[in-house]
């Protein structure tokens, strides 16, 4: 079967409602734009993901820890931060048909529908606001975060106080964040509400060029290892900054079936604009001084600020795949919503069903394991290469008198007998890589 770029995109929208992954938000009721809700095999990967990222941060490097902060914070942050005044997005309308489109994604000086005039272009704020009390009259404006980051910038002192850290070290946060976006679309990529992984490492400012080099680098290769395809990444470095940025790199997938939507995650040189925002509009001194040296001086910031939604679809991009008869999705195990599915034979053999049901509970204990006693084993193997299941093991005859199963590869659609008590040791082994 060959492969369409521009139709694969209506594809996993496709597949993701019809398996689980993803559904769109409130639709009973005709929907919400730039919402969506993660369905019981969507949860299990955006959760893989996270905590492969969140481990990643936090355990393989010494000095980074992590916050969850709250999603509403006092509205002076955001004058603080620049949003207010600088949040923008500039929107051109179509004179003729009236469709709205961001300044930024038209090239040409026409309507993309119908051709026609577009107007001068319009800046609009796209912080989301809120109200908080309940009394009519005396309720105050507050804003759902427009980025993650900004709890992170507010906690500096208080993890700062609390831990053992010196610069540089770095927190990390994984969030919600929500725009409001004045053209949200093409499925997860533009959303009103989405999920923002955000590092904040700070660091002496001579120090700047070396972590910002390092940090680069750092995560592109956390992205390759994930990917089938990593030539399908590469870095676009900004030549338009913005508000709080020196300097700025995206990580991009660039076999993207979007016009203009490569972005994954954003690199930012973000050097001292933040603290010394938070330090001039609150009145707190957020300053650093070296235990050693006794200087003292404003932390300055990298950060490396990325989508899960985007990782989570680009992912899928890159593992969605078309053969022969079969349709694949050949995700990296550990990010894959099951990672084993245990089939008896035959249904109707009680002794057969009895015994796969034993293995199944046991592989349930270690990994997110799936069940099918469905239809022919063809079929079987069919729904779970589509949803990316790495293995699938087979209980026959043979695991009654032999005590062996059949473990089929998605990938290679290759099988092997293996011993039902060195199961779990060879499952651990292909899919953590240890
Ligand atoms: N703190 C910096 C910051 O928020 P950003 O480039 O605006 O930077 C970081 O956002 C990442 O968040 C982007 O690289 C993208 O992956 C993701 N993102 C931004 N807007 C998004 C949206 N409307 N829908 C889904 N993901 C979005």
């Amino acid at each position: 079967m060959e492969q369409k770029q521009d139709n694969k995109m209506e594809k996993i929208v496709s597949l993701c409602k019809r398996r689980g992954f993803v559904f769109p938000g409130s639709e009973i009721y005709g929907g919400l734009a730039g919402f969506y809700d993660f369905g019981p095999l969507g949860v299990e990967m955006k959760n893989n993901l996270k905590k492969l990222w969140w481990d990643w941060m936090t355990r393989d490097h010494e000095n980074i820890v992590g916050i969850d902060g709250a999603i509403i914070t006092n509205p002076k942050v955001w004058e603080a931060s620049g949003h207010i005044k600088s949040f923008v997005d500039p929107l051109v309308e179509c004179k003729k048909c009236h469709h709205r489109f961001k300044a930024d994604d038209i090239e040409e000086k026409k309507c993309p529908d119908c051709g026609g005039e577009l107007t001068e272009p319009k800046t609009f704020n796209i912080l989301v606001p809120t109200e908080l009390g309940v009394v009519e009259g005396e309720k105050i404006r507050a804003y759902l975060r427009g980025e993650a980051c900004q709890t992170i910038y507010l906690d500096f002192k208080n993890v700062l106080n609390s831990s053992r850290l010196k610069i540089p070290f770095g927190i990390c946060q994984i969030g919600k964040a929500f725009r409001n976006e004045v053209t949200p679309g093409n499925f997860l990529f533009r959303q009103r509400e989405f999920e923002q992984w955000d590092l904040q490492w700070f660091c002496h400012p001579d120090e700047m060029k070396k972590w910002f080099e390092y940090w680069k680098e750092e995560r592109m290769n956390w992205f390759r290892s994930l990917f089938n395809h990593p030539e399908n990444l590469g870095f676009y470095k900004h030549e338009k900054l913005a508000h709080y940025a020196k300097d700025a790199y995206d990580i991009e997938y660039l076999a993207s079936p979007i016009a203009n939507g490569k972005e994954m995650e954003g690199i930012h040189w973000r050097g001292d604009w933040d603290l010394s925002g938070h330090a001039k509009y609150s009145g707190e001194d957020l300053s650093y001084t070296d235990p050693e040296t006794g200087e003292k001086f404003i932390p300055n910031i990298v950060e490396t600020s990325g989508g899960v939604d985007r990782a989570f679809l680009f992912l899928l991009l890159d593992a969605y795949t078309e053969e022969e008869d079969r349709i694949v999705l050949k995700l990296d195990p550990k990010v894959a919503p099951y990672k084993v599915a245990v089939f008896p034979l035959l249904k109707n053999k009680p002794e057969l069903v009895e015994k796969a049901r034993g293995i199944y509970k046991e592989l349930k204990k270690r990994f997110n394991t799936a069940w099918d006693d469905r239809g022919n084993i063809g079929k079987r193997y069919y729904a779970q290469d589509e949803i990316g299941t790495p293995y699938c093991v087979t209980v026959d005859f043979d695991s009654l008198e032999k005590g062996t199963v059949t473990v089929r590869d998605r990938d290679s659609m290759k099988q092997e007998t293996v011993g039902i008590v060195d199961l779990e040791k060879y499952l651990k082994e292909k899919i953590m890589g240890v």
